[in-house]
């Protein structure tokens, strides 16, 4: 049942069910209707739960939010964000609030296997007949329309899609220590030995902060080690956890944490990947948001940092997507409904991922639209559209929340020398016990 082989279903026909009628939505509750659709109802405001709460995360929430005050003039748009990179937090809290039956209009989540978590609760309306109405179902790639199908419905709308395998460099850094800042290592190993040198110069070669970054790190190692179709096997229960090919990646990764900086490995991903903008250490894994945050600090792309695939991953897109869903409940659906209207369109699209980093869920901007984005971001437009595409497991891609969860814990357990390299295998391998069950 779940979409967790992103790669598997690639080029598979992705016929969606037929989904019934094309009500007219939107503002008016029009009570005892025997076709009212889940959307319809009150839409004279909207709680939105997100965790883009700071930083330039919470500039593209803003930016997003602009657009849809313009769209929705008499719909009131209330900010239910809480802090904390990844949904540290958020998710903690949403889950407490949809356990009450007290949820929110709409909260955010990503596209693929986390999504299954809420429909198996019961948590979630299907939407398959909002895209029918908003003309959806052709906006967006097949590929990402798969990755959000479950059973053949879809439950959420997609804002914008991220990338998670991404190195995040200081080139003057580099160069003082005699790396090539125009030329990234081919793999892993010949990463590491760069990040000797940068130790050898005195500089912190690499940094690293709370849980999920780490997993975050981790799974992009793993992509390296493994290559894409065996790390999509970790996700079905074809690629073993206690296999030689994630031994090598653990060992790998073990070495790489040894070079990082101690001091933040419970930091937030923007505290933690301050050094390197500062000229204090050379690299930091991270999603693309980690742009806006350069853009927002007015650094250059090219002279004051550099990005490059993690080595090892060149020609993988190590995918993520936020959604935003209707919860079972909500009290202002219509409000809703003017919400995943707004995120969805080409101006919310184009707005937002301007400023976030990300690159808008729609397949169909036009080459004048796609001239809005920075150099980064078409770039990572022409990846996402010929790249081979996997799931991300710090970002709730490829895994249920809870396996994730547990995933985390054994990761920042180790990191924090809390388990040795045998018993971190035997915690993952416990953590991903379900999958493919
Ligand atoms: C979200 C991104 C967000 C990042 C850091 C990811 O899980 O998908 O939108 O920028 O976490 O908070």
């Amino acid at each position: 049942m779940r979409k967790t082989r992103l790669l598997a279903i690639l080029g598979a026909s992705s016929l969606l069910l037929a989904a019934c009628g094309s009500g007219s939505g939107g503002g008016s509750d029009s009570g005892a209707s025997d076709n009212k659709k889940p959307w319809e109802g009150d839409a004279s405001e909207v709680a939105v739960a997100t965790w883009w709460e700071a930083g330039s995360e919470k500039l593209g929430l803003e930016a997003l939010t602009k657009v849809f005050e313009d769209q929705n003039p008499k719909t009131k748009f209330v900010n239910a964000a809480i802090a904390g990179g990844g949904g540290s937090q958020a998710k903690q809290k949403l889950a407490a609030d949809l356990a009450a039956g007290s949820p929110p209009d709409t909260f955010q989540a990503h596209a693929g296997a986390e999504l299954s978590d809420y429909i198996d609760a019961d948590q979630i309306e299907d939407l398959t007949g909002l895209y029918d109405e908003l003309g959806l179902k052709d906006a967006f790639p097949e590929t990402l329309i798969d990755q959000l199908k479950v059973d053949g419905k879809l439950y959420s709308v997609p804002s914008n899609v991220h990338r998670a395998n991404v190195v995040w460099a200081n080139p003057k850094v580099l160069e003082e220590a005699g790396v090539d800042a125009k030329t990234p290592p081919k793999d892993i190993d010949a990463w590491i030995a760069d990040m000797e040198k940068i130790k050898a110069a005195g500089k912190t070669p690499i940094t690293v902060g709370m849980a999920w970054t780490q997993t975050e790190l981790l799974e992009t190692i793993l992509i390296a080690d493994l290559g894409a179709e065996e790390y999509n096997g970790l996700f079905d229960g074809k690629t073993k956890w206690d296999s030689d090919g994630v031994k090598k990646a653990l060992e790998h990764f073990e070495k790489i944490i040894s070079f990082t900086d101690k001091s933040l490995i419970s930091e937030d991903w923007e505290p933690a990947m301050q050094p390197v903008v500062d000229g204090k250490a050379a690299y930091h894994v991270m999603g693309d948001w980690a742009v806006a945050s350069f853009d927002t600090q007015k650094k250059k792309a090219g002279e004051d940092y550099v990005y490059f695939p993690v080595p090892g991953t060149d020609g993988v897109f190590d995918f993520l997507a936020d959604s935003f869903t209707l919860p079972k409940g909500a009290k202002h659906p219509g409000g809703t409904k003017a919400w995943l209207t707004t995120i969805s369109s080409k101006d919310g699209q184009i707005a937002f991922s301007t400023v976030k980093g990300s690159i808008p869920a729609r397949a169909d901007l036009t080459d004048e639209e796609k001239g809005k984005f920075s150099e980064y971001q078409q770039n990572a437009m022409e990846s996402f559209g010929k790249d081979t595409i996997v799931s991300s497991i710090a970002h709730g891609a490829a895994l249920p929340v809870k396996v994730s969860n547990d995933i985390n814990d054994a990761v920042s357990k180790f990191v924090e020398g809390g388990s040795d390299l045998d018993a971190f295998q035997q915690a993952l391998m416990k953590a991903t016990d379900s999958v493919g069950k």
